[in-house]
């Protein structure tokens, strides 16, 4: 089985083919990504009618270079995945749009794929492993400790209340002068700061609910920033070592509480396994083996380009679902918003 994937639903344009081979793994052909940092970086961030326009400016040509790359047509495909949301909805209309068009004109099924599912059923690509697994899903826009029970099957065990934990990391890099996109830079810096020099708040750590909440540890990075006044090169190695150390903590505090939970409502894990692009962060990745291996656990940590956003992710969620023979019509629309844990959503409405 080979499929084609389609990722626009931020700030990267991606295309990839993934193959699924006989004894059940995946293999990735190819997987091109166009990042659009450089249309984005004079403003500090992502504008969305910016990306859209750039998404329609490169897909055309990115999954023709997917094509050639992997040497193969459109009719030899078993089927197109394009992610359908969450998302900046400019964007995800261009990519789910596209597939849409490749499947109507071959004839090929079409996968409509969260997002985020893709991003959770990552470490099946990789690692091969097994349902179920307790996965740490930590990007721009998300952070959720979730049971990944099976293809469309998932438990949120916790959640942000406040900031994800990427946004954190984008928001203390814009406030200390540090370029978009800001988590790889505070991480750069943190290599050579002292992460004891600032007692940074580990907000959440000890609740019996293993929710984050992370606009406090922002603020109090904020005041020091201000007590400093015009931070140095080595304040600003300091203060992004200590607020990733911060950060650290309140992951591995907030795996605990929710792995416990895991085993007392789902059993026994095949592993844990982090995804999103925060997943990318080495310190952040060291932090979380050694916590795996402290649970007697097996630690999934994709290859950081399988953790920030690509299309290998949107064809293996595609390959996931179609050999399940999941598949949607056209008329599935764009969503902006996607709850990968609909039953957890309704609930909450109901309490508000
Ligand atoms: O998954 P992703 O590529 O896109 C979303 O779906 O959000 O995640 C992007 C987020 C951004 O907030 C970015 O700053 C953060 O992941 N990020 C990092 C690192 N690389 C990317 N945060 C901390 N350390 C990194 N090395
Ligand atoms: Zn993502």
């Amino acid at each position: 089985m080979l499929v084609l994937g389609l990722e626009t639903t931020c700030d990267e344009t991606a295309a990839a083919i993934v193959r699924l081979r006989p004894d059940g793994r995946g293999e990735i052909v190819c997987d091109e990504v166009r990042s659009q940092i450089a249309e984005h970086a004079a403003y500090g961030g992502v504008v969305p009618e910016i990306a859209a326009r750039a998404h329609v400016e490169v897909i055309d040509g990115l999954v023709r270079q997917a094509l050639d790359k992997a040497g193969v047509r459109v009719r030899d495909l078993d089927g197109i995945a394009a992610a359908a949301g969450p998302g900046l909805i400019g964007g995800v209309m261009v990519g789910l749009t596209t597939g849409k068009a490749l499947a109507l004109a071959s004839g090929k099924p079409f996968v409509a794929v969260n997002h985020l599912e893709a991003h959770a059923l990552t470490a099946r690509l990789t690692d091969g492993i097994e349902f179920p697994y307790f996965l740490l899903l930590m990007s721009g826009g998300h952070t959720q400790l979730i049971a990944v029970r099976g293809v469309g099957d998932y438990d949120r065990i916790g959640t942000t209340l406040d900031d994800a934990i990427g946004e954190a990391f984008d928001k203390v890099a814009k406030m200390l002068g540090l370029p978009y996109p800001g988590g790889p830079k505070v991480e750069q810096e943190a290599e050579d700061g002292d992460s004891s020099r600032f007692d940074f708040p580990r907000p959440m750590l000890r609740r019996p609910n293993p929710d984050f909440s992370l606009s406090g540890l922002k603020t109090a990075v904020r005041l020091e920033i201000g007590k400093l006044g015009k931070p140095e090169k080595t304040d600003i190695a300091d203060l992004c070592a200590s607020f990733q150390a911060a950060v650290i903590d309140v992951i591995i505090d907030r795996a605990r509480v929710g792995l416990r939970i895991f085993r007392e409502t789902c059993g026994a894990p095949s592993a844990i396994v982090i995804a999103g692009g925060v997943a990318a962060n080495a310190t952040i990745r060291r932090a979380l083996q050694r916590f795996s291996r402290e649970a007697g656990l097996r630690a999934i940590l994709p290859p950081a380009a399988l953790c920030t956003d690509n299309g290998a992710m949107i064809a293996w969620a595609g390959i996931e679902r179609l050999r399940l023979g999941l598949t949607n019509d056209m008329g599935f629309a764009p969503r902006a918003r996607w709850p990968l844990d609909e039953k957890a959503i309704r609930v909450h409405n109901g309490k508000a």
